[in-house]
């Protein structure tokens, strides 16, 4: 083989392995891409398909108990809510910030939007539904019409609940008090100057009546 055949073969040779890899590699590239695509699911897609936990509890709300199967990380508001069809409790900011979702536990406050539901097994929880006594209101409910103590109502459930428990743990005895003890609840309508009148008067007939 002379010199020039010798260079003739070896460009050849090596246009071949330039162009079989180059053809060997595409199809490899898009069966990489396909076959990621294929087999790894979205994070979305995942959670869909996901067996969801299930947790079954017994609530005791305004005196009836209710069975419910959960997600194990359902708050009490959304138990409530959701599940039951209580929709009283209101959620508004689902942070623990605005106090709109109050709701009683074993005659406490508790802010039923960072609460599990499953922790409330086996404690009688109050919601604004379970106030009333037949057509009689409770007299902080009543207290609240009779002020005008809302504009558009969101807070009102929260607010009252909240005052009612307040009361019951002795306080609110005087204006800086409620004050002070209902700051955790707020009014987007800025009602506070009656909330506090409605307050003031209920707490007063609650503590006569007790
Ligand atoms: S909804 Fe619970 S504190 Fe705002
Ligand atoms: S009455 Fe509207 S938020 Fe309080």
């Amino acid at each position: 083989m002379d010199k020039d055949t010798t260079r003739s073969v070896e460009v050849s040779r090596r246009r071949f392995l330039v162009t079989s890899a180059a053809g060997s590699a595409l199809p490899l590239a898009a069966t990489v891409v396909r076959d990621a695509g294929a087999q790894v699911p979205s994070p979305a897609a995942a959670a869909r398909t996901a067996p969801q936990p299930s947790l079954a509890i017994v609530l005791t709300v305004n005196g009836t108990d209710h069975r419910l199967n959960i997600d194990p990380r359902t708050t009490l508001l959304d138990a409530l809510r959701e599940h039951i069809g209580l929709v009283g409790s209101k959620k508004g900011c689902d942070h623990g910030q605005c106090g709109a979702c109050t709701v009683l536990v074993n005659g406490e406050r508790v802010l039923a939007c960072l609460s599990l539901a499953a922790q409330a097994q086996g404690a009688p929880v109050t919601t604004i539904e379970g106030l009333a006594r037949g057509d009689e209101l409770h007299p902080m409910q009543q207290a609240f019409i009779d002020n005008d103590a809302f504009q558009c109502g969101y807070c009102t459930p929260g607010q009252i609940v909240s005052a009612i428990g307040c009361v019951q743990e002795g306080r609110l005895s005087g204006d800086d008090e409620i004050r002070e003890y209902m700051s955790g609840n707020l009014c987007r309508c800025a009602a506070y100057p009656n909330i506090v009148e409605a307050i003031r008067e209920a707490a007063t007939k609650m503590r006569r009546s007790a």
